[in-house]
């Protein structure tokens, strides 16, 4: 709960309102047939306009941000060295030189500088519990256009091929505590992070994974790694919704503690 959704929230129950008063209407003066078919008319132009416009927004809008200003927030007290590791597609993208001309889920832009949803939020871990920092970097870039980068990311998980990375690897060894941040591709993680975590052995390693998405939550992800690395996670798993990646630093902070990770 926060003003967002409270808004959110009074907007939709305003609208629906106003529709049920315009049917009362409404009925008087059309009748039988006619009156359902509007009715059906008026629901799938409700339904487009509450949930398809703030999608289309989503996807071709960019979101102007201030990183340095949203990325700070509480310190969390974390005891042991801390790793922060995040795999994006931007940082991985040859994006054309006007970011204007770029589409995708709800891609943030600070300035001239696009910034990608996980990195985001591996900033805003790093702010609130401290440590290291560590991108992920493919040594093949993914295609500018998004839903050519949406192909070539089914193509790597059916033919289960994790690419080449860009090195040296972080020692994770090193760490007492390593968050994993990645989006979702295809209900699952990216091959890129799959190979990544791979390159280890993680069997009885805790690691706290971090997922974003644009609506899938943690889907098939978490199974995956639990399957495929033998790793130790957390009970919870925080998932962010990219639309609320700039809002995200207090949800963190509040996941961290519950984490009890001093
Ligand atoms: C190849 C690809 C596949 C995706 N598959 C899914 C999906 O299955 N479910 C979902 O909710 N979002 C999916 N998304 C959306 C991303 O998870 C979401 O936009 C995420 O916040 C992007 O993070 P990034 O900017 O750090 O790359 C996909 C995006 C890409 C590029």
């Amino acid at each position: 709960w926060n003003w967002r959704s409270v808004h959110l929230l009074s907007a939709v129950s305003v609208l629906v309102l106003l529709f049920v008063h315009l049917l009362c209407h409404a009925r008087r003066y059309i009748r039988g047939r006619k009156f359902f078919i509007a009715l059906g008319a008026a629901f799938v132009l409700a339904t487009v306009g509450i949930f398809g416009l703030p999608y289309l927004d989503r996807w071709f809008h960019q979101v102007k941000v201030e990183k340095e200003t949203i990325i700070q927030g509480e310190k969390i007290q974390v005891s042991g060295r801390v790793l922060t590791v995040y795999f994006s597609r931007v940082g991985n993208t040859d994006f054309p030189p006007g970011v204007d001309a770029v589409s995708g889920a709800s891609i943030m832009k600070d300035k001239e500088t696009l910034i990608g949803n996980a990195e985001m939020i591996a900033a805003m871990i790093h702010d609130a519990a401290g440590g290291d920092i560590y991108a992920i970097r493919t040594k093949e870039k993914y295609p500018a256009d998004y839903g050519a980068t949406t192909r070539v990311g089914r193509k790597e998980l059916d033919e289960n091929l994790a690419p080449a990375l860009v090195g040296p690897l972080p020692e994770l060894a090193d760490y007492d505590v390593v968050f994993v941040v990645y989006p979702l591709w295809w209900h699952t993680l990216p091959m890129a992070v799959q190979g990544f975590l791979e390159h280890y052995d993680l069997h009885g390693k805790s690691i706290v994974p971090v997922v974003t998405h644009g609506g899938g939550g943690i889907s098939e992800s978490i199974e995956k790694i639990k399957e495929t690395t033998g790793a130790h996670l957390p009970g919870e798993i925080l998932d962010i919704y990219s639309s609320d990646i700039p809002s995200a630093r207090q949800d963190i902070a509040a996941y961290l503690k519950r984490m009890k990770l001093d």
